[in-house]
């Protein structure tokens, strides 16, 4: 069986399969190529020869366990027709909201305007078959994708919190997130990919009175449906206080946790499958660090089903070697 899914389903503790968050991104030359030709980001997810050839650059470079398709979460709302873009040293910029545009949009559009990123993973999953890897489809979980639709930039940069304060359509977005997320995961899957991870990545701005409202109840309807599939979910609710209780009410086959929370107590109180943690920025240090830093993890969950990764996305200015040096020494590491 592939290694992920090894370790998922058949709770393997012998060997610590290793993929990253962003494998396929700036940190590496040969995406930086193709990124300086294609100026338009969501044209060039939409290219499904280039997203099949940067998807696989990690893979081939550094032999990951798992492949992830190369896309971003953005790509269900330019799906639903609304404006995306990225600038350059900024980010993302959404256009305006129109609820009533997003209404108009049918399944068979949606899907249509899609299309090569589910090419590309037909593409990949032939390539990951092969080679006995995972492919991991994703999707943004309803409360990030949310706050970046309503928001139209990251919340990183400036967040109105009065732009919640719309109740009616703030449902009634969530209801169509809800359709569409699952549709996208449903192509996803049927295209070849064998894995999902949803990422809530701003779910640290819930307050705990709205957590059911916000991040439970939507993640958990994707969760089960997920696993309605039969593909194993991993969920990543980036900075969320209480990752037991997120646990418990999402019910995850994976949990992936963040750089800020003691490994040892999600230890000792989640019993699931747990992916990640390392501080990316360990990755900028010197490869001594790096090696002390990834054993404390490895040894910590050595007798537990744990699939490394990092606590967030690699760094743009990560050196490629570096992350050479981490992945040899967790397929060297002896369990
Ligand atoms: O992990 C992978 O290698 C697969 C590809 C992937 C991308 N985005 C490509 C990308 C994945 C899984 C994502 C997820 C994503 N996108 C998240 C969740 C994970 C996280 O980082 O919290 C979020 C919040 C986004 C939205 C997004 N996309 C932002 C905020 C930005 C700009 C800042 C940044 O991190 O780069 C992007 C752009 C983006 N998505 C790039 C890549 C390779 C960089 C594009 C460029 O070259 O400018």
């Amino acid at each position: 069986m592939s290694p992920l899914r090894n370790c998922i389903l058949n709770k393997n503790t012998k060997a610590k399969p290793i993929w990253l968050m962003r494998q396929a991104g700036r940190y590496m030359p040969e995406f930086r190529e193709i990124r300086k030709k294609n100026t338009n980001f969501i044209h060039l997810c939409l290219n499904e020869k280039l997203s099949y050839e940067i998807t696989l650059q990690p893979i081939e470079k550094f032999d990951f366990d798992a492949a992830i398709i190369f896309s971003d979460i953005l790509m269900v709302p330019y799906g639903l027709g609304q404006k995306v873009e990225f600038k350059k040293d900024f980010g993302p910029i959404l256009g305006d909201l129109n609820i009533n545009l997003i209404s108009k949009i049918n399944k068979k559009n949606f899907t249509e305007s899609l299309q090569p990123i589910y090419n590309s993973i037909q593409k990949v999953s032939k390539y990951t078959n092969q080679k006995n890897k995972d492919l991991i489809g994703f999707v943004g979980a309803p409360w990030t994708l949310l706050v970046y639709m309503i928001n139209k930039q990251s919340p990183k940069k400036n967040l109105d919190s009065k732009l919640f304060n719309n109740e009616k359509l703030i449902n009634e977005i969530l209801g169509i997130l809800d359709k569409y997320i699952k549709l996208h995961i449903e192509n996803q899957v049927k295209s070849g990919a064998n894995i999902i991870q949803i990422f809530d990545s701003w779910a640290e701005l819930v307050e705990d009175k709205n957590l059911e409202k916000f991040i439970y109840n939507p993640t958990s309807s994707l969760v089960k449906y997920t696993k309605s599939l039969g593909v194993p979910v991993i969920c990543f609710p980036r900075n969320i206080k209480n990752y037991k209780k997120y646990v418990e009410e999402v019910k995850p086959d994976v949990i992936n946790i963040d750089y800020n929370v003691d490994p040892k107590l999600i230890k000792e109180n989640i019993d699931i499958v747990i992916q990640g943690g390392l501080d990316p920025k360990i990755l900028l240090s010197d490869l001594e660090n790096v090696k002390n830093e990834s054993l404390r993890y490895l040894n910590l969950f050595k007798d537990r089903p744990y699939i490394f990764n990092l606590g967030h996305g690699v760094l743009p200015e990560t050196d490629p070697n570096n992350v050479d040096y981490l992945v040899k020494l967790v397929k060297d590491f002896k369990c």
